[in-house]
């Protein structure tokens, strides 16, 4: 048992690694043994990652992060370095209306695509890409967007029309390209709402417990940031599956209804194609937690203590 876990220790470079994912997937690697580089443009303190300041819409600079030093400390190899064991690409403008649209999509899908040639060109292996349950396109849409059934699965068909999660449907596409063309393993996460360990007991949370009926664009579901970095430690030790997409949330359903009552209720005439969990979340982690062997360990009802704001509502 030792010895298996040893065998899958690794060098691994995240993207972003200074930003709210990327901290907690770092912390979750470095418990679990690997050695991090982190390529972001900002610095993050943290004892034993350094990172490199790199703008990774920035090809040459892509290249260079990939196939280079990863302390100041280190010897300098004789020729090229062996490349990274894996990259969990993260780094990203999270939203929309931080920068214009066009320099977003630019340098969101400009990134994406530079990490993936290099890291492939480079014999990289493993690449786990952020995508977003964005993609599924409920948001922003031109009149009510809904979705066509129930649970949300990868399968599902995908509508974005805002920029952010257009560019990520784009990103999806070049990880699929690149994955095929190299016979990589390149994983996509279609990311959730990611919730913080202090974020429980603040304003989102509360809504979704009280009011289910606003949260549709989330799928009623979210992802607890140290759970994601869980699926992307259960990401590197799971080899072979080519090209995959999975939705990375947590186990359940973001309010007290049972499932398919709060369904039923909000959307009468939608399908729901399988039998599902009594709170499993509508946007469903069924995939990953079957292929990667997820198992989630932070449950919100295990921190959410604001039942009382309105009466008769209570946890299990
Ligand atoms: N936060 C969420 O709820 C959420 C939901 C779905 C998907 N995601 C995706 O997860 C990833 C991480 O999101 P986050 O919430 O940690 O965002 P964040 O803004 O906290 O972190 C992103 C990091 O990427 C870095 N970055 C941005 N552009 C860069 C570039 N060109 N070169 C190098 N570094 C760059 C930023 O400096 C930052 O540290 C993103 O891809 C985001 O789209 C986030």
């Amino acid at each position: 048992m030792f010895r298996a876990t040893l065998a899958k220790l690794g060098r691994i470079v995240v993207t972003g690694g200074s930003g709210k994912a990327g901290q907690s997937i770092i912390t979750e690697l470095l418990d679990n043994g690997h050695q991090i580089l982190n390529l972001d443009l900002v610095p993050m303190s943290r004892q034993g990652v350094h990172t490199l300041r790199t703008d990774l819409a920035d090809s040459g600079q892509v290249f260079n992060a990939l196939s280079g030093q990863w302390a100041l400390t280190e010897p300098f190899p004789e020729g090229l370095p062996p490349p990274p064991d894996a990259v969990i690409h993260m780094a990203g403008y999270p939203r929309n209306m931080l920068v214009p649209d066009n320099e977003l999509f630019r340098s969101n899908t400009q990134g994406t695509y530079n990490v993936c040639e290099a890291a492939c060109k480079l014999g990289v292996r493993k690449i786990v890409v952020a995508s977003s349950t964005t993609v599924y396109g409920v948001a922003f849409a031109q009149g009510d967007a809904n979705y066509s059934s129930f649970p949300i699965e990868e399968d599902h068909d995908v509508c974005p029309t805002d920029t952010y999660a257009i560019a990520k449907l784009c990103n999806e596409r070049v990880s699929r390209g690149f994955a095929a063309r190299f016979g990589a393993d390149i994983y996509v996460l279609r990311i959730g709402h990611v919730i913080g360990p202090d974020e429980y007991n603040e304003d989102t949370f509360y809504s979704y417990v009280h009011e289910p009926e606003l949260w549709k664009v989330h799928g009623w579901a979210y992802i607890d940031s140290r759970d994601l970095g869980g699926m992307c430690e259960a990401a590197l030790r799971k080899d072979g599956l080519g090209f995959q997409v999975f939705n990375a949330t947590n186990d359940s359903i973001t309010n007290l209804s049972p499932t398919r009552e709060l369904l039923r209720k909000l959307f009468p005439n939608t399908p729901i194609t399988r039998e599902m969990e009594e709170f499993e979340a509508p946007l469903t982690n069924a995939k990953i937690k079957r292929l990667l062997g997820f198992q989630e360990k932070h449950k919100w009802r295990k921190y959410f203590t604001l039942w009382d704001k309105k009466p008769g509502i209570a946890p299990d």
